[in-house]
């Protein structure tokens, strides 16, 4: 494997400018033992290789060209909504191209870290280890564990690793599904009403955390070639939207009595109400990082505040 052919491992991640690959691209370029390249998609920019990975008869001979020892896949549809409207493509880029990276990796002997999500669990019986049974109840966490199925079965050395609900380092507000609430609050007239959903339990995990942990991964199976298999990371803070848009309150500006909770489970497609993951597997093997969600979100917000105030 990669420890004997390659003195300086190349690690390969797709989906790099995306809210979770942008942060992994940032880490894994400050470590000067690995050489490191990124895939882009819509948002190309000098440095990326663009590659449409729904495309999968593209895959083997884009990785031919590179040659990577560790393939690191965040890119993914990752909107449940967006999911439940087109499963075929969401199959296609979800599971699609991770089989066929999965192929490719078998039969070059790279590693693969394929991103999962807490979505493959029906939110029923947390906290949930990587052994429990899996139930999706909608088509994003099918198509995430049908990805999870192809990565394990491909014969590749690969470990899969499994998050929630992500935030991080936005380019727009609207950009993920925490930050979009303090969109929403910003965006409402003084004094008006919004109302949050008070019914699922998240735990918000930091982009910035997970890329630390995929590094983690990646250093453990350069040092020892058994590293693999299913694992969980997860923040320790339950929240709520409700919750969330509570301590953005004061952040944006808003009178904290104009957020109402709302307890029914949101429309679209169906969600777990509480699919909190247990991370211990990584925690004993020393890996892991959390950052507080209240100490990372001011900073996160302050830049797309001071454009907000501008526009108004
Ligand atoms: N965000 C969450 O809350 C969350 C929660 C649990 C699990 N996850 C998982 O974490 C991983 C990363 O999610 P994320 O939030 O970073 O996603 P994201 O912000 O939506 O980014 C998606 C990435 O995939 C790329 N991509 C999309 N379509 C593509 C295509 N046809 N060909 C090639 N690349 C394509 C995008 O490239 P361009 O932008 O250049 O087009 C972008 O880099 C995913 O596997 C997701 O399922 C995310």
């Amino acid at each position: 494997m990669m420890t004997t052919t390659s003195p300086t491992p190349h690690i390969l991640i797709t989906g790099a400018t995306g809210l979770l690959g942008r942060p992994l691209l940032r880490a894994c370029n400050n470590r000067n033992d690995w050489r490191v390249t990124g895939t882009a998609f819509r948002r190309t920019a000098p440095g990326l290789e663009r590659i449409d990975l729904s495309q999968t008869d593209a895959i083997p001979g884009f990785l031919d060209q590179l040659a990577p020892d560790v393939i690191i896949h965040t890119a993914a549809e990752r909107r449940p909504d967006v999911s439940e409207r087109d499963p075929e493509g969401t199959q296609r880029l979800n599971v699609g191209s991770t089989a066929a990276i999965a192929q490719w990796a078998a039969a070059h002997s790279a590693f693969v870290i394929y991103i999962s999500s807490d979505y493959v669990f029906d939110g029923t019986q947390p906290p949930y280890r990587p052994t429990d049974a899996t139930h999706p109840l909608n088509a994003y966490g099918q198509s995430k564990l049908d990805g999870e199925h192809a990565v394990l079965q491909a014969g590749c050395a690969a470990a899969v690793l499994r998050v929630p609900l992500l935030y991080g380092d936005v380019e727009r507000l609207d950009e993920s599904s925490v930050t979009v609430l303090a969109d929403a609050l910003i965006k409402a007239a003084p004094g008006q009403q919004v109302k949050m959903e008070h019914w699922a339990t998240r735990y918000p995990t930091n982009t910035a955390d997970v890329a630390a942990v995929l590094i983690g991964m990646t250093a453990r199976r350069l040092q020892d070639p058994d590293f693999g298999g299913i694992f969980h990371w997860s923040g320790n803070e339950a929240m709520t939207k409700y919750d969330m848009a509570c301590l953005f309150a004061p952040l944006v500006g808003t009178d904290p009595a104009c957020i109402v909770a709302d307890p029914t489970p949101p429309t679209g497609a169906p969600r777990p109400q509480d699919a909190h993951l247990d991370s211990s597997d990584l925690e004993r093997l020393g890996i892991g990082r959390r950052t507080s969600f209240t100490t990372a979100i001011p900073a996160i917000l302050a830049p797309h505040l001071h454009a907000k105030k501008i526009e108004r």
